[in-house]
C-alpha cells in the first residue's frame, strides 16, 4: 500500500514563480503529489554546459526531505535567436538568463535607451531587476525583425536512494514584443513575451497578462513536468 510519503517530492529550487507555478500545476490536475522544499540547501553553482546538466547538479546536491524520496530540479531560461553569441553567450542569454546583465552592464546598456525606466522590481542573483532584464533584451534588439525567441527548460527528477534520473528538455516558441513590457503575472521575461500559434503568429498579451493557469496550461516548465511524472508512472508501473 501506499503512504502518504510516495507523493512527497522534494523541489530543489529557491525560485519562488516557480515553486508556485510547479504547485499550481499539480493542484489544476488534482494530483496527490506534494512538493516539499529543502530549506538547509544553500546556493548551488551551475557549471553545467547545457539545461538538463544544471538540473541534474541542482537534483544531486539537494538531499530529499523524505528518506528514499525523489529530488526534482530543473533549469530553465530564454533563447534570443537574432542575438546568438552576443557576450560569447550561444545560445544567449540562455544558461546566463539571470546574471548575463550586470549591473555596470544594466547602466551602459538602459541609460540612455530608458532614462525614465520603471522602478527596480524583485532583484535577480545578480543585482540587477527583473524588469532590468527586460528591458536589456528590448534595447539589443532594437528594430530588429527578428523577434523570434523561446523558453526552454531542462528537467531531472533524481532518486539518490537508486542512482536513478530522469530527464526531460522542453521549449516554447515566443516572439519578443515592440515597445513597453506589459503585464503584472509571471515573472523573468513574462512581460515582455508573446506566444506563437502552430503558424508562428504572435498572441495579443504578453505572458504576463495571462492568468497563472493560463500560463500553466502552456509553459515550457508544465510541458517538462507532464513529461516526467509520464515517464515515472511508467516507471513505477513496471
Ligand atoms: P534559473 O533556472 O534559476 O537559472 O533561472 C532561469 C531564469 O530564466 C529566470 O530567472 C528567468 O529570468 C528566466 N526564465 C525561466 N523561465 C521563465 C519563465 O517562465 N518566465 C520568465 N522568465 C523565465
Amino acid at each position: 500500500m501506499k503512504q502518504d510519503t510516495d507523493f512527497i517530492i522534494t523541489l530543489a529550487t529557491r525560485n519562488e514563480g516557480k515553486r508556485r507555478e510547479l504547485e499550481r500545476w499539480l493542484h489544476q490536475r488534482h494530483s496527490p503529489i506534494r512538493l516539499a522544499l529543502n530549506e538547509s540547501v544553500g546556493e548551488i553553482e551551475e557549471t553545467g554546459s547545457t539545461f538538463v546538466e544544471n538540473a541534474l547538479i541542482k537534483a544531486q546536491a539537494t538531499p530529499p526531505v523524505v528518506p528514499g524520496g525523489w529530488v526534482l530540479a530543473e533549469d530553465s531560461g530564454l533563447v534570443v535567436d537574432a542575438l546568438e553569441g552576443l557576450y560569447g553567450l550561444s545560445p544567449f542569454p540562455g544558461l546566463k538568463s539571470n546574471r548575463w546583465l550586470t549591473p555596470a552592464l544594466r547602466d551602459t546598456l538602459l541609460a540612455q535607451a530608458y532614462p525614465n525606466r520603471m522602478p527596480l522590481d524583485r532583484m535577480t542573483d545578480g543585482g540587477v531587476s527583473n524588469t532590468d532584464l527586460c528591458y536589456g533584451i528590448l534595447t539589443l534588439l532594437g528594430q530588429n525583425a527578428n523577434r523570434s525567441a523561446q523558453y526552454c527548460c531542462g528537467m531531472v527528477l533524481w532518486n539518490p536512494a537508486d542512482g536513478v534520473a530522469i530527464k526531460t528538455m522542453e521549449s516554447v516558441a515566443l516572439w519578443v514584443i515592440e515597445g513597453e513590457p506589459r503585464g503584472t503575472h509571471g515573472f523573468g521575461y513574462d512581460p515582455i513575451m508573446l506566444l506563437r500559434d502552430d503558424r508562428g503568429e504572435p498572441s495579443q498579451h504578453t505572458i504576463a497578462e495571462l492568468s497563472a493557469d493560463q500560463k500553466n496550461q502552456i509553459s515550457h516548465r508544465g510541458k517538462a513536468f507532464q513529461a516526467i511524472l509520464a515517464a515515472l508512472a511508467n516507471q513505477t508501473s513496471q
